[in-house]
């Protein structure tokens, strides 16, 4: 979603500002702009519609001088996404950058307009520029004024502002959308996240629920919601710059699918411990799994298919019940919950806001609120019980891919350790699971050196206007995370099919124009999809079949295609089936000539509802 970035260094603010921009491309935007504060003191700004070369040729054309600046990449939620509703919004002496979403925002449009404001754009953004220069005239300090408009404000925001005169002040606020100060040897410095932050400091400061801030060159001081001064600690920038950047791969999403044998490893090393073969879950000992009876789990998108993969093992190998859903649907069920009961959350970024309310539905309803996320500062691991990182990085790429199968080996591992703790394995068997999981990384690797056949599968696929995925157990959620990442990257429609349903329903699609993805290693599933294949097959679909040398054997002959895996045991069949799936809708992306890092209309970090 959209992205904010602050300067107030001793270098020309107007390069640094795209610099960081561009850092933050990846999470979805439509339009950007920014604004300096020249050597007067005087505000200039430059706005774009489309990508950030847009600006950069604006700036180009007219360039902005001063070392103190604001910049924003805007995903629209308030008006399309023009020039005009483009951010930073500027009202009299007052800049304005902002994510999220001020639900007060017709109370204060009217109240503006009745005073004889004549708002410029149809954002919500532009109203709190306008209030702070309405408090600013009535004779306030800047820090009043920011902190009388912040009373007013309702929802969920993060804000950056300037004010003309002040070329040592950048103002910020966080309710609900994260925020962090940088402090750096040359300067202060303000992002969205600590990615677009580590180039230019190694500090940083994380603003917590409430707070608002004054920064200066010299460094920050940091109010709480009441307007009493707080320190925050200092902790150092976790993200390696390397990780944010593409290195020899074209792709952000190709960097991070070939990432995964050592991601994974990591997620492993933090979860096993493999001289003693045993699980290392002492953060996980709050919740009572020997005593549920049932466990939810909410999630959106890929974490969501995470999650269906999870009821399996939790399911079979712990012998415990799961409630799972969407996690935009979980909370309007009303779902009756059992306090004391263990709910668990599944999110790279943390941040995402139908995960973050059904939390707080379960934490409202008694629970026990554990959660898997990647970004170990986000809101999600702040309001939980039981964090559980995925270790997988930065994941930059839109579409989800190392944080997947991340949040597959996060959540295998704690299936064992539920298994155990309920008395369902016992220590041997523990050990057993152990040394198969340890074993997952080799396996993606090894999936990973077929991306040349799967690459010339791709080349058909991407002249496909419609695709079906099918799967059984397991592999019914890689399916549907299969048609997801075809159709968000490549725009071409595709479904995923529990491969039983096929005959309920969509077999009236099958045609020689319809691929049917079928994700069938030979396992216990495997003859009932062997004749979902037949009945494709005998109605002229185009299979393209992922399975393993012995389900090639037995079925080979009826697909068109047939991408041959290792044989990989079941428990991480998931975790390497994934890869495939990825290089499949990666390579048919780039074919398609698609924006496969940004694709259109996707936001990165989802924190709208
Ligand atoms: C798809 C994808 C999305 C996310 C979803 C949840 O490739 O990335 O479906 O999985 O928006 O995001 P997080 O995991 O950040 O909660």
């Amino acid at each position: 979603m959209c992205g904010i970035f602050g300067v107030l260094g001793s270098e020309p603010a107007a390069p640094r500002l795209l610099d960081a921009l561009k850092r933050l491309e990846y999470r979805g935007y439509d339009s950007a702009g920014i604004t300096t504060l020249d050597e007067s003191g005087r505000l200039g700004r430059r706005r774009a519609a489309g990508k950030l070369r847009n600006l950069e040729k604006a700036l180009d054309a007219e360039p902005l001088s001063g070392t103190t600046g604001i910049g924003h990449t805007r995903w629209a939620t308030h008006g399309a996404p023009t020039v005009n509703n483009a951010h930073p919004h500027i009202a009299g002496r007052v800049a304005v950058v902002h994510n999220g979403i001020i639900e007060n925002y017709r109370t204060l449009r009217d109240e503006l307009m009745a005073r004889g404001v004549k708002p410029e754009s149809d954002t919500d953004t532009e109203l709190v520029a306008h209030l702070v220069e309405a408090a600013l005239a009535a004779g306030l300090s800047p820090k009043e004024a920011i902190g009388a408009t912040l009373g007013k404000l309702q929802g969920a925001y993060a804000l950056a502002i300037l004010i003309e005169g002040e070329q040592d002040l950048i103002a910020a606020a966080r309710a609900g959308s994260p925020l962090a100060i940088g402090l750096g040897e040359e300067g202060t410095y303000l992002g969205s996240d600590a990615i677009a932050l580590a180039p230019f400091s190694d500090r940083l400061i994380y603003m917590e629920e409430g707070d608002w801030a004054l920064l200066s060159r010299g460094g920050v001081e940091i109010f709480d919601e009441a307007g009493e001064p707080v320190e925050r600690a200092i902790v150092a920038t976790p993200v390696s710059i390397s990780m944010a950047e593409k290195g020899n791969y074209r792709h952000f999403m190709a960097k991070e699918i070939h990432e995964q044998p050592e991601v994974l490893g990591h997620t492993f090393g933090h979860y096993l411990d493999l001289a003693q073969e045993s699980l290392r879950f002492g953060a996980a000992e709050g919740i009572d799994f020997a005593n549920a009876t049932r466990m939810t789990i909410a999630a959106c998108g890929t974490a969501y298919y995470a999650g269906l993969v999870a009821r399996y093992w939790f399911e079979r190998v712990a012998g415990l019940p799961i409630d799972i859903d969407v996690a935009s649907e979980f909370r309007y069920r009303e779902a009756p919950l059992t306090p004391g009961q263990p709910a668990l959350f599944v999110s790279q970024s943390g941040e995402t806001a139908d995960t973050l309310a059904s939390l707080r539905y379960c934490r409202a309803g008694g629970q026990k609120i554990a959660s898997i996320v990647n970004v170990a500062s986000s809101t999600i691991a702040r309001e939980s019980d039981v964090v559980l990182p995925t270790l997988a990085g930065p994941e930059i790429g839109v579409a989800s891919t190392k944080a997947f199968t991340c949040q597959l080996a996060v959540l295998a591992a704690l299936a064992v350790h539920a298994a155990h703790a309920r008395g369902r394995l016992s220590e041997d068997e523990v050990r057993e699971h152990v040394g198969i999981l340890a074993e997952a990384p080799g396996y993606v690797a090894d999936a990973l050196r077929l991306e040349a056949g799967i690459e010339r599968v791709a080349r058909d696929l991407s002249h496909a206007s419609n695709a079906l995925y099918l799967g059984r157990g397991t592999n019914l959620p890689l399916a549907l995370e299969g048609a997801l990442k075809l159709k968000e990257i490549s725009y071409i429609h595709a479904e995923g099919y529990a491969a039983g349903e096929l005959k309920h329903g969509p077999i009236a699609l099958i045609d020689e124009d319809m691929p049917v993805i079928v994700i069938a290693p030979h396992d216990a599933v495997f003859e009932k999809v062997a004749s979902n294949i037949q009945e494709v097959a005998a109605r002229g679909g185009r299979i393209i079949l992922i399975t393993d040398e012995r389900g090639a054997e037995e079925v080979g002959t009826q697909s068109a295609e047939t991408i041959v895996m290792p044989t990989v045991p079941p428990m991480i069949a998931p975790i390497a089936y994934a890869v495939p799936l990825q290089l499949l809708s990666y390579h048919a992306a780039v074919f398609a000539g698609t924006d496969v890092d940004q694709p259109r209309n996707l936001a990165k970090s989802v924190t709208v509802e």
